[in-house]
């Protein structure tokens, strides 16, 4: 059987991955292939801290290799027409068709088409030489890269000209016999790929692994199959193996916009590939325990060359991220009852919830507050607009779901009195977001700046219903204000700030867009408090919202369903968590 010309799935996603803005990648690749009119470009997933410290720089860095053309065999650039599949990007070219698919993470195989071709690039690289098969190009300096091109064609011409200081221009030319190929391959390390397979095994070989991981997922009812299947495309193509302190293999939130491997992300990760396979979904928890500090704090954010654990902006201070790992881990744990994996995690999360109340309860009444914004994972929130720190609804919400779920965890591992007393802190803690936020003038939980109320109305401020320990009438006053089309319920529910408010701003990240995390958190919280209903429409019109782009974005226009401007491609949460409601809503309906 050939899973390339037959897999229904790989056929389901034909020409699914936009190349302008979609990269073709692989799972543990950092290699991007994008297409821009005529000509392909190769981004690197790599931020290079070393050469340019800034946080966002890898996304204006250009491209490693651009102005990728195939060519007649005297070198004029081609016309190409692409058709995308999860494992092959097929290019027609009025000489033939070049098909490009991943050798292994870190080399692209180009099956060339037989007779008298060619290919043209510029790299930014700074130096390069020829041999007898292909050539080699090297970044030198603080960060070392190497490109190697290899055929087994006859080469008619290969030349490389340096155009400046980091720009190589290279040019080849080939004779190709049926089954010739070309081989690039870009990595940091010393031993090259120069042996050239047969094109048909690499392809045949990379369909294979995509349908074998698509056909691992349970199956959903049909008219939600092509958003599903493609959010199962992200959640392998966005994966990159380890390197220094990325220990384990990871999901990225976006391979484009984000890379790093970011707490919360990678819970909700997580949750996804818990349906397929449980060693990654563990890994993704296991990365950030891995660097868990001496007083049980865990990072923001991890990066290959090392972790975030506290930022100068907005304002100085450490910086992690809702503390979701214990919620997540039992979710894992309800899936293969695996004790060994809650033994080995326990105590580290044991270490990582007294952390929050030795070291974030400032005025010592047993609600824990934000002092870093992007802790809260709403990095722009206006809840932070009047300075920190923050004691919010939405961080003592995690922690009594942290209590909760420790609680239970203990007495999976037979830790009994573990269990009782982590089980009356979850309650206790949300009594007391009863006696201290809520106001049962407005129907809100207020977040408090220094004992100060901070009125801004957001979904944050009716998470305590997550808890499932609210009274029924202070849970119906909050599912009021969620359905409240003025307020919440605009036609692509949850607005981060509700519409009536004046910080209301539809584009601009937690300030207004809709968030896939928030809603599948509200909608887990509507199920428990007994609001099924509610819980359902919110899903079905979250897996609308979803459903209506090609794309999977990192948020939303609340009332259009629009991606803003600024939100990220391919984003990593969204589609875990797509595919969550996708599969709880094909359960039951
Ligand atoms: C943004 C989000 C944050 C997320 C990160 C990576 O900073 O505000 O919640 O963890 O991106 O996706």
């Amino acid at each position: 059987m050939s899973f390339d010309r037959t897999s229904p799935f790989l056929q389901r996603l034909e020409n699914r991955i936009d190349l302008r803005t979609i990269p073709f990648s692989e799972r543990g690749s950092r290699l991007m292939l994008f297409r821009l009119n005529n000509h392909f470009a190769v981004r690197l997933a790599e931020r290079w801290f070393k050469r340019a410290p800034h946080i966002s720089a890898y996304r204006r860095r250009p491209p490693l290799v651009e102005k990728w053309f195939f060519t007649d065999g005297e070198g004029r650039p081609l016309p190409v027409e692409t058709v995308t599949y999860p494992h092959k990007v097929e290019c027609f070219t009025p000489a033939g068709r070049f098909t490009i698919a991943f050798f292994d993470a870190e080399t692209l195989l180009v099956a060339l088409p037989p007779g008298r071709t060619g290919m043209t690039f510029q790299a930014h690289l700074d130096e390069g030489h020829t041999d007898r098969r292909g050539g080699v190009l090297r970044l030198t300096g603080r960060v070392r890269r190497n490109l190697v091109y290899t055929t087994n064609a006859r080469l008619t011409r290969n030349e490389i000209r340096s155009l400046g200081p980091e720009l190589q221009e290279l040019h080849v030319g080939f004779e190709a016999r049926p089954g010739d190929a070309l081989l690039l391959h870009i990595t940091p390390r010393l031993g090259f790929n120069r042996w050239v397979p047969r094109p048909d095994g690499v392809i045949e070989e990379a369909a294979r692994q995509w349908h074998e991981w698509f056909a691992a997922a349970p199956p959903v009812a049909e008219p939600l199959r092509d958003s599903y299947y493609y959010a199962w495309w992200i959640m392998r193509s966005g994966l990159i193996s380890s390197r220094f302190y990325t220990t384990r293999e990871a999901m990225m939130p976006s391979k484009v916009h984000y890379v790093g491997v970011w707490q919360w992300d990678a819970y909700f990760h997580a949750l996804a590939y818990r349906h397929v396979d449980m060693k990654l979904a563990k890994d993704q928890i296991r990365i950030l325990l891995d660097h868990q500090q001496e007083d049980g704090m865990i990072p923001d954010a991890v990066h290959d060359e090392g972790v975030v654990t506290r930022l100068s902006f907005p304002v100085e201070a450490e910086v992690t991220k809702p503390p979701l790992i214990a919620w997540t881990a039992w979710k894992l744990y309800e899936q293969d009852h695996d004790r060994e994996f809650l033994d080995e995690i326990y105590e580290p999360i044991v270490r990582w919830n007294s952390w929050w109340f030795t070291h974030n309860d400032e005025d010592g009444n047993g609600l824990c507050e934000y002092h870093h914004p992007f802790s809260s994972g709403l990095d722009d929130s206006p809840l932070w607009d009047e300075g920190m720190p923050v004691e919010s609804p939405d961080l003592n919400t995690y922690l009594c779901l942290q209590l909760e779920a420790l609680a239970k965890i203990a007495r999976a591992i037979g830790e009994r009195e573990d269990a009782e007393r982590w089980a009356v802190q979850a309650d206790e803690i949300a009594g007391r977001m009863v006696r201290v936020m809520w106001d049962e003038a407005s129907g809100y939980f207020w977040a408090l700046h220094r004992g100060r109320r901070i009125h801004v109305r957001t979904p944050f401020n009716l998470f305590p219903l997550l808890t499932g320990r609210l009274p029924k009438r202070i849970a119906d006053r909050l599912v009021a204000h969620l359905t409240n089309p003025e307020e919440f319920w605009t036609r692509y529910p949850v607005p981060t700030v509700a519409r009536n408010d004046p910080r209301y701003d539809p584009l601009t990240m937690w300030r207004g867009p809709t968030w896939i995390n928030v809603n599948y958190l509200l909608v887990e919280g509507l199920r428990r408090t007994g609001y099924g209903d509610v819980a359902r429409a919110l899903r079905d019109r979250t897996l609308a919202l979803v459903g209506r782009h090609r794309d999977i974005y990192e948020y939303y226009h609340p009332e259009t369903g629009d991606k803003p401007p600024k939100a990220a491609p391919t984003f990593g949460w969204s589609a875990a968590l797509f595919i969550e409601l996708a599969i709880e809503a094909s359960r039951c309906r």
